[in-house]
């Protein structure tokens, strides 16, 4: 077990995440812009440390970020202090009722329903989330295109990030193992943080996270069930159609009942 000062496993992780994902803005200008023509506030299932929510709440958009993480969550508070049109709410979206509100834009992004490995689950989630959203309002949905990632390592420790984490006050080493389960269409991401404190002494965090994967077709399937009608279906965060080897898969969808 990791023993830094100060620093729980939990606390420890969401520093983590932010130390390697703080620079990564590829998806922002996304959601900015959908956010900016957004008929009402906005909603991010899945809202972790506010990465998301920062650009958002500068841009004056009243946002609430909903996380199951607290650790995660006092890291959004930090980062983005008591703001008016901000709220931050720990709870679990595969078990809890999501945010009273009604909202212009509902946000999962990095594979956030992928946090939930089963069909039922996810189609309950995609209903509270109709539920929620004014009548011309948009859910994004970014997922992982698998078929960008067949090719890479499966089960072979790969260096993702080595550095300097003044925050921790130590160097930090992360190595991540992908694993792709076809049957139950599962990514399993196993982490290795190699922690060396300014005493040279080494210490290894260890993490796994699962996802699932969707196809295509599914996602729609799967809107569509939930009583969404998909509005663009796109390849890459600039709105790149959707082509084989496509780094994501994002989805815009609206309430099917505008239809009628
Ligand atoms: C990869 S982070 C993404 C954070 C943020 N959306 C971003 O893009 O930087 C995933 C977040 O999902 C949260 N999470 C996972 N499953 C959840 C669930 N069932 N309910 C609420 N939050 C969940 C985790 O606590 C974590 O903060």
């Amino acid at each position: 077990m990791v023993q830094i000062d100060g620093w729980s496993r939990e606390s420890l992780l969401a520093q983590l995440y932010d130390w390697e994902h703080d620079a990564f803005d590829d998806d922002l200008s996304c959601y900015c812009h959908l956010a900016a023509n957004a008929p009402g506030p906005v909603l991010e299932i899945c809202s972790g440390s506010g990465r998301i929510l920062a650009p958002l709440v500068d841009n004056g958009i009243a946002v609430v970020g909903v996380d199951r993480s607290p650790e995660m969550l006092a890291r959004a508070t930090a980062r983005l202090g008591l703001r008016p049109g901000l709220q931050l709410v720990e709870a679990d979206v595969s078990t809890d009722d999501l945010p009273l509100g009604e909202f212009g834009l509902v946000i999962a992004a990095l594979n956030a329903l992928g946090y939930l490995r089963s069909t039922e689950d996810q189609l309950k989630l995609l209903r509270r989330i109709g539920a929620r959203l004014l009548p011309e309002g948009r859910l994004v949905l970014d997922l992982l295109n698998v078929g960008s990632i067949v090719d890479q390592p499966q089960g072979i420790s790969v260096l993702q990030k080595s550095g300097p984490n003044e925050e921790i006050g130590a160097h930090v080493t992360k190595w991540m193992v992908q694993q792709l389960h076809w049957a139950t269409q599962e990514l399993s991401l196993l982490s290795f943080f190699d922690v060396t404190g300014p005493d040279g002494r080494l210490q290894r965090l260890t993490d796994e996270t699962v996802l699932r994967f969707f196809s295509r077709f599914e996602i729609e399937l799967l809107v569509g069930q939930a009583g969404f009608t998909v509005e663009e279906l796109s390849g890459d965060y600039d709105g790149s159609p959707f082509v084989e080897g496509s780094p994501r898969l994002i989805v815009v969808a609206r309430a099917s009942s505008l239809e009628q």
